[in-house]
């Protein structure tokens, strides 16, 4: 079964307790998105943030880093308990490098691309980390329109994975919803995080359990 990850992004941040709370008795993880205004035009938040999630959660914590020189950050978000820390292939000097500072740090590897870059730059790496993020919309901000070419490189990551015999597991991120969350699970995606339409529902829960259960 398709695990879903919400994204606290668009939490309601003056109850975010609640929405904490959500998560732990409904989803698999809490996916945080750190968004650093340079690398895409939008602030999100931090540490504190992160820690606040983290000394509530009962769920693993997924973080999507956005920001340029990921690896000034890899130390502070193990020791604030992040469990899996992904990074954007276009702001890495030397993925390798970022992978191993990761797995030295106790957490689980993941690599993001956006929507144009192609599939294949992340082929090298599929052996060495835990998961790809695949974004279905260009990273930056909650609330955009899902990008139907999503299928294809799903599809397309995950023929790949099986070929090479790997474990690496494909997250997808950015527009997703009751409505392409089954179409999604059967291109083959292992993680679905979903933002808007989890917090922007009148009951989160059954949206999320919506998306589990392939249901539309
Ligand atoms: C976009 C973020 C996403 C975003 C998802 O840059 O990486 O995680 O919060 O939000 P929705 O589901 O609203 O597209
Ligand atoms: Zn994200």
């Amino acid at each position: 079964m398709v695990k879903i990850a919400p994204s606290m992004l668009s939490a309601d941040f003056l109850h975010l307790g609640r929405d904490v709370e959500t998560v732990n008795a409904n989803a698999d993880l809490f996916h945080l998105d750190i968004m650093d205004g340079t690398f895409v035009p939008n602030i999100s938040y931090g540490f504190p943030v992160v820690e606040a999630v983290a000394r509530a959660a009962t769920l693993p914590m997924d973080a999507h880093l956005m920001i340029v020189h990921p690896e000034k950050y890899v130390e502070r978000f193990a020791k604030a308990g992040v469990r899996m820390l992904s990074f954007h292939y276009e702001a890495a000097g030397n993925p390798l490098d970022i992978i191993s500072l990761i797995r030295d740090n106790g957490m689980v590897p993941g690599i993001a691309v956006n929507p144009d870059v192609p599939v294949e730059v992340l082929f090298p790496y599929i052996g060495e980390c835990g998961y790809m993020v695949l974004m279905s919309v260009f990273a930056g901000f909650g609330g955009q329109k899902f990008i139907e070419t999503t299928y294809g490189r799903v599809k397309e990551l995950r023929a790949e994975i099986l070929r090479q015999g790997a474990e690496c597991t494909i997250e997808v991120d950015g527009g997703v919803s009751p409505a392409n969350s089954k179409a999604l699970e059967e291109a083959g995606a292992d993680i679905l995080v979903a933002g808007s339409a989890v917090f922007r529902a009148a009951d989160p829960a059954a949206v999320i359990r919506a998306m589990k259960s392939g249901l539309s």
